[in-house]
Protein backbone atom coordinates (compact mmCIF):
# COMPACT_ATOMS: atom_id res chain seq x y z
CA UNK A 1 0.00 0.00 0.00
CA UNK A 2 1.83 3.26 -0.64
CA UNK A 3 1.16 6.64 1.18
CA UNK A 4 -1.17 8.65 -0.11
CA UNK A 5 0.97 11.48 -1.13
CA UNK A 6 2.90 9.10 -3.65
CA UNK A 7 -0.21 7.25 -4.96
CA UNK A 8 -1.46 10.64 -5.67
CA UNK A 9 1.77 11.06 -8.03
CA UNK A 10 1.42 8.28 -9.96
CA UNK A 11 -2.05 8.55 -10.95
CA UNK A 12 -1.35 12.60 -11.56
CA UNK A 13 1.91 11.47 -13.56
CA UNK A 14 0.41 9.18 -15.93
CA UNK A 15 -2.30 11.56 -16.66
CA UNK A 16 0.16 14.01 -17.78
CA UNK A 17 1.73 12.10 -19.23
CA UNK A 18 -1.31 10.83 -21.01
CA UNK A 19 -2.16 14.57 -21.97
CA UNK A 20 0.94 15.60 -23.17
CA UNK A 21 0.49 12.94 -26.11
CA UNK A 22 -2.14 14.53 -27.60
CA UNK A 23 -2.90 17.14 -30.41
CA UNK A 24 0.62 16.81 -31.27
CA UNK A 25 0.14 16.16 -34.85
CA UNK A 26 1.46 18.91 -37.50
CA UNK A 27 -1.38 20.51 -39.28
CA UNK A 28 -2.56 23.57 -41.14
CA UNK A 29 -4.49 24.68 -38.56
CA UNK A 30 -1.74 24.52 -36.40
CA UNK A 31 -2.68 27.53 -33.83
CA UNK A 32 -6.21 25.33 -32.81
CA UNK A 33 -4.01 22.18 -31.25
CA UNK A 34 -1.45 25.13 -30.04
CA UNK A 35 -4.02 26.98 -27.94
CA UNK A 36 -5.60 23.16 -26.89
CA UNK A 37 -2.44 22.38 -25.49
CA UNK A 38 -1.66 25.88 -23.79
CA UNK A 39 -4.43 25.30 -21.62
CA UNK A 40 -4.62 21.98 -21.35
CA UNK A 41 -0.66 21.23 -20.28
CA UNK A 42 -0.43 24.49 -17.99
CA UNK A 43 -0.52 22.24 -14.90
CA UNK A 44 -3.82 21.81 -13.63
CA UNK A 45 -4.40 19.61 -10.03
CA UNK A 46 -5.67 16.86 -12.49
CA UNK A 47 -8.10 16.00 -9.95
CA UNK A 48 -10.64 14.82 -12.46
CA UNK A 49 -8.34 12.36 -13.60
CA UNK A 50 -7.02 11.42 -10.63
CA UNK A 51 -10.39 10.43 -8.80
CA UNK A 52 -11.43 8.47 -12.00
CA UNK A 53 -8.49 6.35 -11.88
CA UNK A 54 -8.89 6.09 -7.57
CA UNK A 55 -12.12 4.73 -8.49
CA UNK A 56 -11.35 1.82 -11.52
CA UNK A 57 -8.78 1.04 -8.95
CA UNK A 58 -11.24 0.62 -5.97
CA UNK A 59 -13.32 -1.37 -8.12
CA UNK A 60 -11.01 -3.92 -9.11
CA UNK A 61 -9.71 -2.79 -12.27
CA UNK A 62 -6.66 -1.94 -14.03
CA UNK A 63 -6.30 1.99 -13.40
CA UNK A 64 -4.39 2.38 -16.31
CA UNK A 65 -7.10 1.41 -18.62
CA UNK A 66 -9.47 4.39 -16.91
CA UNK A 67 -6.59 6.95 -18.24
CA UNK A 68 -8.71 7.93 -21.52
CA UNK A 69 -11.86 8.19 -19.99
CA UNK A 70 -10.48 10.31 -16.72
CA UNK A 71 -8.67 12.93 -19.28
CA UNK A 72 -11.29 13.07 -20.60
CA UNK A 73 -13.07 14.46 -18.08
CA UNK A 74 -10.26 16.71 -17.94
CA UNK A 75 -10.41 17.79 -21.24
CA UNK A 76 -14.26 19.11 -20.88
CA UNK A 77 -12.93 20.70 -17.33
CA UNK A 78 -10.75 22.71 -19.59
CA UNK A 79 -12.99 23.49 -22.00
CA UNK A 80 -15.10 24.78 -18.62
CA UNK A 81 -12.65 26.94 -17.70
CA UNK A 82 -11.29 28.59 -20.91
CA UNK A 83 -14.95 29.71 -21.28
CA UNK A 84 -15.18 30.95 -17.84
CA UNK A 85 -12.76 33.31 -18.35
CA UNK A 86 -13.90 35.11 -21.18
CA UNK A 87 -15.26 38.22 -21.11
CA UNK A 88 -18.77 37.36 -21.39
CA UNK A 89 -18.07 34.73 -18.40
CA UNK A 90 -16.27 35.88 -15.41
CA UNK A 91 -13.73 38.04 -17.22
CA UNK A 92 -10.77 36.49 -15.83
CA UNK A 93 -7.14 37.03 -17.14
CA UNK A 94 -5.19 34.69 -15.39
CA UNK A 95 -5.58 30.84 -15.24
CA UNK A 96 -3.37 27.99 -14.22
CA UNK A 97 -0.74 30.19 -13.69
CA UNK A 98 -0.30 31.90 -16.81
CA UNK A 99 -2.21 34.83 -19.06
CA UNK A 100 -6.15 33.02 -19.41
CA UNK A 101 -6.46 31.30 -23.07
CA UNK A 102 -7.94 34.54 -24.30
CA UNK A 103 -5.17 36.84 -23.28
CA UNK A 104 -3.01 34.94 -25.33
CA UNK A 105 -4.31 33.87 -28.51
CA UNK A 106 -7.52 36.01 -28.52
CA UNK A 107 -11.73 35.14 -27.88
CA UNK A 108 -11.85 33.48 -31.13
CA UNK A 109 -9.57 31.37 -30.75
CA UNK A 110 -10.21 30.89 -27.32
CA UNK A 111 -14.17 29.85 -27.82
CA UNK A 112 -13.15 27.18 -30.71
CA UNK A 113 -10.06 25.36 -28.33
CA UNK A 114 -13.26 25.22 -25.90
CA UNK A 115 -15.45 23.95 -28.44
CA UNK A 116 -13.19 21.21 -29.98
CA UNK A 117 -11.79 19.88 -26.61
CA UNK A 118 -15.37 18.78 -26.07
CA UNK A 119 -15.69 16.32 -28.93
CA UNK A 120 -12.13 15.22 -28.76
CA UNK A 121 -13.18 14.43 -25.12
CA UNK A 122 -15.81 11.97 -26.15
CA UNK A 123 -13.41 10.57 -29.17
CA UNK A 124 -11.08 9.51 -26.43
CA UNK A 125 -13.53 7.60 -24.83
CA UNK A 126 -14.82 5.84 -27.81
CA UNK A 127 -11.58 4.83 -28.89
CA UNK A 128 -10.44 3.92 -25.42
CA UNK A 129 -8.41 0.53 -26.09
CA UNK A 130 -8.82 -1.70 -23.50
CA UNK A 131 -12.66 -1.27 -22.76
CA UNK A 132 -15.45 -2.83 -24.23
CA UNK A 133 -18.52 -0.80 -26.55
CA UNK A 134 -20.71 -1.25 -23.56
CA UNK A 135 -18.50 0.47 -21.05
CA UNK A 136 -17.56 3.10 -23.90
CA UNK A 137 -20.93 3.90 -24.91
CA UNK A 138 -21.74 4.04 -20.41
CA UNK A 139 -18.85 6.09 -19.87
CA UNK A 140 -20.18 8.20 -22.85
CA UNK A 141 -23.38 9.08 -21.30
CA UNK A 142 -21.65 9.79 -18.11
CA UNK A 143 -19.58 12.75 -19.33
CA UNK A 144 -22.30 13.79 -21.51
CA UNK A 145 -24.59 13.69 -18.81
CA UNK A 146 -21.89 15.35 -16.27
CA UNK A 147 -21.17 17.93 -18.76
CA UNK A 148 -24.11 19.01 -20.78
CA UNK A 149 -27.50 21.44 -20.15
CA UNK A 150 -28.13 18.98 -16.97
CA UNK A 151 -25.08 19.32 -15.48
CA UNK A 152 -21.83 21.46 -15.74
CA UNK A 153 -23.34 23.85 -18.38
CA UNK A 154 -26.67 24.48 -16.35
CA UNK A 155 -24.57 25.52 -13.15
CA UNK A 156 -23.18 27.85 -15.10
CA UNK A 157 -25.99 29.29 -16.36
CA UNK A 158 -27.14 29.55 -12.89
CA UNK A 159 -24.07 31.26 -11.75
CA UNK A 160 -24.15 33.91 -14.48
CA UNK A 161 -27.20 34.48 -15.51
CA UNK A 162 -29.53 34.00 -12.63
CA UNK A 163 -27.61 36.04 -9.42
CA UNK A 164 -28.42 33.03 -7.13
CA UNK A 165 -28.72 34.42 -3.48
CA UNK A 166 -29.83 31.98 -0.85
CA UNK A 167 -28.11 29.27 0.42
CA UNK A 168 -30.06 27.07 -1.30
CA UNK A 169 -30.07 28.46 -4.57
CA UNK A 170 -26.37 28.53 -4.25
CA UNK A 171 -25.92 25.20 -3.26
CA UNK A 172 -28.06 24.09 -6.39
CA UNK A 173 -25.71 26.09 -8.35
CA UNK A 174 -22.38 24.19 -6.79
CA UNK A 175 -23.52 20.96 -7.40
CA UNK A 176 -24.35 21.58 -10.83
CA UNK A 177 -21.30 24.31 -12.00
CA UNK A 178 -18.33 21.87 -9.97
CA UNK A 179 -19.95 18.63 -8.61
CA UNK A 180 -21.94 16.98 -11.62
CA UNK A 181 -18.12 17.26 -13.50
CA UNK A 182 -16.69 15.37 -10.32
CA UNK A 183 -19.39 13.20 -9.60
CA UNK A 184 -18.97 12.44 -13.24
CA UNK A 185 -15.32 11.65 -13.13
CA UNK A 186 -15.73 9.41 -9.60
CA UNK A 187 -18.76 7.48 -11.68
CA UNK A 188 -16.20 6.87 -15.06
CA UNK A 189 -13.96 4.89 -12.71
CA UNK A 190 -16.86 2.93 -11.47
CA UNK A 191 -18.01 2.18 -14.63
CA UNK A 192 -15.24 1.28 -16.17
CA UNK A 193 -14.45 -1.41 -13.23
CA UNK A 194 -17.70 -2.13 -13.89
CA UNK A 195 -19.51 -1.92 -10.51
CA UNK A 196 -22.94 -0.97 -10.10
CA UNK A 197 -22.79 -0.87 -6.39
CA UNK A 198 -19.35 1.56 -6.24
CA UNK A 199 -21.42 3.84 -9.03
CA UNK A 200 -23.70 4.92 -6.47
CA UNK A 201 -21.57 4.96 -3.73
CA UNK A 202 -19.20 7.05 -6.08
CA UNK A 203 -22.07 9.50 -7.14
CA UNK A 204 -22.79 10.54 -3.55
CA UNK A 205 -19.24 10.76 -2.55
CA UNK A 206 -17.69 12.80 -6.24
CA UNK A 207 -21.15 15.25 -5.10
CA UNK A 208 -20.48 15.54 -1.80
CA UNK A 209 -16.69 16.33 -2.03
CA UNK A 210 -17.78 18.53 -5.23
CA UNK A 211 -19.70 20.78 -2.98
CA UNK A 212 -16.80 21.22 -0.68
CA UNK A 213 -14.54 22.17 -2.84
CA UNK A 214 -16.67 24.51 -4.65
CA UNK A 215 -17.19 25.83 -1.07
CA UNK A 216 -13.39 25.68 -0.68
CA UNK A 217 -13.13 27.35 -4.03
CA UNK A 218 -14.75 30.37 -2.72
CA UNK A 219 -12.98 30.63 0.46
CA UNK A 220 -10.26 30.96 -1.42
CA UNK A 221 -11.34 33.70 -3.52
CA UNK A 222 -11.52 35.68 -0.13
CA UNK A 223 -8.20 34.26 2.00
CA UNK A 224 -5.90 32.30 -1.08
CA UNK A 225 -2.67 33.76 -2.55
CA UNK A 226 -3.06 34.61 -6.51
CA UNK A 227 0.48 33.08 -7.49
CA UNK A 228 -0.23 29.90 -5.27
CA UNK A 229 -3.97 29.47 -7.04
CA UNK A 230 -2.54 30.44 -10.28
CA UNK A 231 -5.78 32.44 -10.63
CA UNK A 232 -6.53 35.78 -9.78
CA UNK A 233 -8.54 36.19 -6.34
CA UNK A 234 -11.67 38.33 -5.06
CA UNK A 235 -12.61 37.53 -8.85
CA UNK A 236 -16.08 36.50 -8.06
CA UNK A 237 -16.98 38.83 -4.64
CA UNK A 238 -15.26 41.59 -7.07
CA UNK A 239 -17.79 40.61 -10.41
CA UNK A 240 -21.05 41.28 -7.49
CA UNK A 241 -21.53 37.73 -7.31
CA UNK A 242 -22.83 36.50 -3.86
CA UNK A 243 -20.62 33.22 -3.09
CA UNK A 244 -20.79 30.91 0.34
CA UNK A 245 -18.44 33.30 2.44
CA UNK A 246 -21.15 36.18 1.58
CA UNK A 247 -23.55 33.86 3.24
CA UNK A 248 -22.04 31.81 5.91
CA UNK A 249 -18.57 33.94 6.59
CA UNK A 250 -15.13 31.88 6.27
CA UNK A 251 -15.01 30.11 9.65
CA UNK A 252 -18.87 28.60 8.68
CA UNK A 253 -17.60 27.63 5.45
CA UNK A 254 -15.14 25.51 6.64
CA UNK A 255 -17.55 23.69 9.13
CA UNK A 256 -19.86 23.07 5.98
CA UNK A 257 -16.44 21.78 3.93
CA UNK A 258 -15.70 19.07 6.63
CA UNK A 259 -19.63 18.19 7.03
CA UNK A 260 -19.33 17.36 3.36
CA UNK A 261 -16.11 15.29 3.12
CA UNK A 262 -16.96 13.19 6.76
CA UNK A 263 -19.87 12.89 4.71
CA UNK A 264 -18.59 11.80 1.21
CA UNK A 265 -16.09 9.63 3.08
CA UNK A 266 -18.61 7.71 4.98
CA UNK A 267 -19.97 6.51 1.37
CA UNK A 268 -17.03 5.02 0.00
CA UNK A 269 -15.89 3.39 3.54
CA UNK A 270 -16.87 -0.24 2.28
CA UNK A 271 -14.60 0.58 -0.89
CA UNK A 272 -11.51 2.11 0.41
CA UNK A 273 -9.66 -0.52 1.63
CA UNK A 274 -6.49 1.60 1.11
CA UNK A 275 -7.53 4.81 2.67
CA UNK A 276 -7.03 6.62 -0.58
CA UNK A 277 -10.47 8.18 -1.70
CA UNK A 278 -10.75 9.21 2.05
CA UNK A 279 -7.17 11.20 2.71
CA UNK A 280 -7.69 12.43 -1.02
CA UNK A 281 -11.37 13.96 0.28
CA UNK A 282 -9.67 15.77 3.48
CA UNK A 283 -6.58 16.65 1.43
CA UNK A 284 -8.65 18.39 -1.10
CA UNK A 285 -10.95 20.14 2.27
CA UNK A 286 -7.73 21.90 3.34
CA UNK A 287 -6.05 22.64 -0.06
CA UNK A 288 -4.44 26.35 -0.07
CA UNK A 289 -4.77 25.85 -4.34
C1 LIG B 1 -11.37 25.19 -10.93
O1 LIG B 1 -11.15 23.82 -10.84
C2 LIG B 1 -12.81 25.43 -11.20
C3 LIG B 1 -13.69 24.97 -10.12
C4 LIG B 1 -14.55 24.04 -10.30
C5 LIG B 1 -13.63 25.59 -8.82
P1 LIG B 1 -9.79 23.25 -10.24
O2 LIG B 1 -9.52 23.92 -8.92
O3 LIG B 1 -9.83 21.77 -10.26
O4 LIG B 1 -8.71 23.81 -11.27
P2 LIG B 1 -7.41 23.13 -11.89
O5 LIG B 1 -7.87 22.08 -12.84
O6 LIG B 1 -6.58 22.58 -10.78
O7 LIG B 1 -6.72 24.27 -12.63
C1 LIG C 1 -16.00 27.29 -11.89
O1 LIG C 1 -16.51 28.22 -11.03
C2 LIG C 1 -17.00 26.50 -12.60
C3 LIG C 1 -16.58 25.99 -13.90
C4 LIG C 1 -15.51 26.32 -14.56
C5 LIG C 1 -17.48 25.06 -14.49
P1 LIG C 1 -15.62 29.51 -10.79
O2 LIG C 1 -15.87 30.54 -11.82
O3 LIG C 1 -15.73 29.88 -9.36
O4 LIG C 1 -14.14 28.89 -11.03
P2 LIG C 1 -12.79 29.72 -10.98
O5 LIG C 1 -12.71 30.34 -9.61
O6 LIG C 1 -12.85 30.73 -12.08
O7 LIG C 1 -11.74 28.67 -11.17
MG1 LIG D 1 -17.39 31.10 -13.05
MG1 LIG E 1 -14.38 31.79 -12.79
MG1 LIG F 1 -14.08 30.57 -8.14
Amino acid sequence: MKPFAEQYEEYREAAEAYLQGLFAQKTPWASLYEAMRYSLLAGGKRIRPVLALAFASAGGADWRTALPVGCAAELVHTYSLIHDDLPCMDDDDFRRGRPANHKAYGETLAVLAGDALQPEAFRLILSAPGLDADTRARCALILAQASGSGGMVAGQVLDTLRAPKTEAELREVHRLKTGAMIAGSCQLGAAVAGNPELLDAAETYGYEIGLAFQIRDDVLDVTGDAAELGKPVGSDRGGGKITYVDLCGVDKCGELVRERTESAVAAVAPYDADGFLSALARSLSERRK
